[in-house]
């Protein structure tokens, strides 16, 4: 079963770019079915440090990608990366297809987030403008990339759409006007960039499953931002659950053999919302440095959490993960002890089973402490060269959550990562050649 997924088993910004990035040259496709550029994935590799919010993380590997069939995507964002990726040596004319069916990210839905994010009940969004796109997609209002990239279309869409905008921004209290004509001249230039892309996704899929080619899809954000099962309204409108990127990719489960998701020994979150286990002070201020823990897309210092094994195991569950890549280890090299959240109090009982979104924010927690290894692990490649004290962090992950930490990523750059269990990673035929 030649599918393999890599998605957030916390907040988001798990490092999901780097570990998509070291295994993509063993895949003959990648695929980014879900969200926005609300995303930001940072790839290291060759000590060149590429940053995407679209383009799947495994093109930089120089494998085959496609932005699948449920990615908002705003216009300009991909025309740039695509010069970006260039301007790396990407050879994207090659490797990139952008699915029929991805809807749009226009300028007035980035305005309509501004306003709702000033009203009374803001959610701390990216304000690109993904809640609004993804509400217009539900509401059967939205713009389709093959309609993008037809140019009669898209000037008949414009005049279509709108009149209905200007009355809700105005319902919104804005003052800005969008004219069709005005955002036609804005447009074209971009879907002139992005037509030569635009291909089928999910039919492409399927083609290379039935001829055996092994299939990588990439999450965004992380499970605990899913539109359902995140800690809603905080959550984004898209589904980074393993189920939604199935989902978006239009592939069924039968084909999936490794989940693999991403975590690290720490949590992060950006934007408003409850969080449990939070860190303050130099506690959290040291995590925020030595992590480089500021918002990829809007530059924010992100919060800092405990890393919570309770949630863990729950999105583990959610998401049917087979094993964890732990990242970021080395950030916590001079952290003097390491917390983890291995209870949940509510009311003044233990939950026992993980709480109801109103119950998450009364959630008062109970911790395991071990001590930190106040040593660098940044160069260390053999999983038995690695302090005692992580040795220690890592079963007590795996014993709480019965899954196995398969990989350990030491440093941004794609050699500082520790394979330990590659057989539970990487498609079969990659074995060999991978324990060079
Ligand atoms: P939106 O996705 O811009 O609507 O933002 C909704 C929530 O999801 C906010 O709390 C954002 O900070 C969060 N979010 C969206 N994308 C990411 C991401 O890639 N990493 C982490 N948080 C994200
Ligand atoms: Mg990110």
């Amino acid at each position: 079963m030649p599918i393999t997924t890599v998605n957030g088993s916390q907040f988001g910004d798990e490092g999901k770019g780097k570990i998509v990035d070291l295994l993509a040259e063993h895949f003959d496709l990648g695929v980014r079915p879900t969200a926005g550029d609300n995303a930001g994935h940072t790839v290291v590799a060759n000590g060149k440090t590429v940053k995407m919010r679209l383009a799947p993380s495994a093109i930089v590997a120089g494998t085959p990608v496609i932005i699948g069939d449920d990615v908002m995507i705003n216009p300009f964002t991909l025309a740039k990366e695509i010069e970006d990726l260039k301007g790396a040596g990407v050879d994207v004319d090659n490797l990139l297809t952008v699915s029929t069916n991805t809807h749009l990210v226009l300028p007035y839905h980035v305005y309509l987030d501004e306003l709702n994010e000033v009203g009374e009940t803001p959610i701390g969004t990216t304000k690109r403008g993904i809640g609004p796109a993804f509400a217009d997609k539900v509401n059967r209002k939205g713009m389709r990339m093959e309609e993008f990239v037809s140019p009669e279309i898209l000037k008949k869409r414009l005049e279509q759409l709108t009149e209905r905008v200007n009355r809700m921004a105005v319902a919104l209290g804005g003052d800005k006007e969008f004219y069709a004509q005005e955002l036609y001249e804005q447009l074209a230039p971009a879907a002139d960039i992005l037509r030569p892309y635009v291909g089928p996704s999910a039919q492409k899929i399927h083609k290379a499953l039935a001829e055996g080619q092994e299939v990588l899809i990439e999450g965004a954000q992380g499970s605990l931002n899913d539109l359902v099962f995140g800690t809603y309204p905080y959550v984004t409108s898209s589904r980074p659950i393993v189920g939604g990127l199935l989902a978006g990719a239009g592939v069924g489960p039968k084909h999936v053999e490794r989940v693999i998701g991403v975590m690290k020994p720490y949590q992060t979150r950006v934007g408003i919302g409850p969080i449990v286990g939070e860190m303050f002070g130099e506690e959290a201020d040291l995590i925020v440095r030595r992590g480089n823990e500021y918002g990829t897309v809007t530059g924010r210092a992100r919060r800092v959490m405990a890393c919570d094994l309770v949630a863990l195991k729950h999105t583990s569950e959610l998401n049917g993960t087979t094993a964890f890549a732990l990242t970021k280890l080395d950030v916590l090299d001079e952290s003097p002890k390491i917390k983890l959240v291995t209870g949940y109090i509510v009311d003044g009982k233990k939950a026992d089973l993980f709480p109801t979104n109103l119950d998450y924010a009364k959630v008062k927690e109970e911790y395991t402490i071990i001590d930190g290894w106040n040593t660098p692990t940044s160069h260390i490649r053999d999983y038995d060269k690695l302090p005692k004290q992580v040795k220690e962090l890592v079963n007590i992950i795996e014993q709480f959550t019965n899954v196995a930490v398969a990989i350990v990523s030491v440093g941004a750059d794609r050699e500082a990562t520790i394979v330990r269990h590659p057989e539970m990673v990487l498609p079969k035929r990659a074995l060999a050649a991978y324990q060079k």
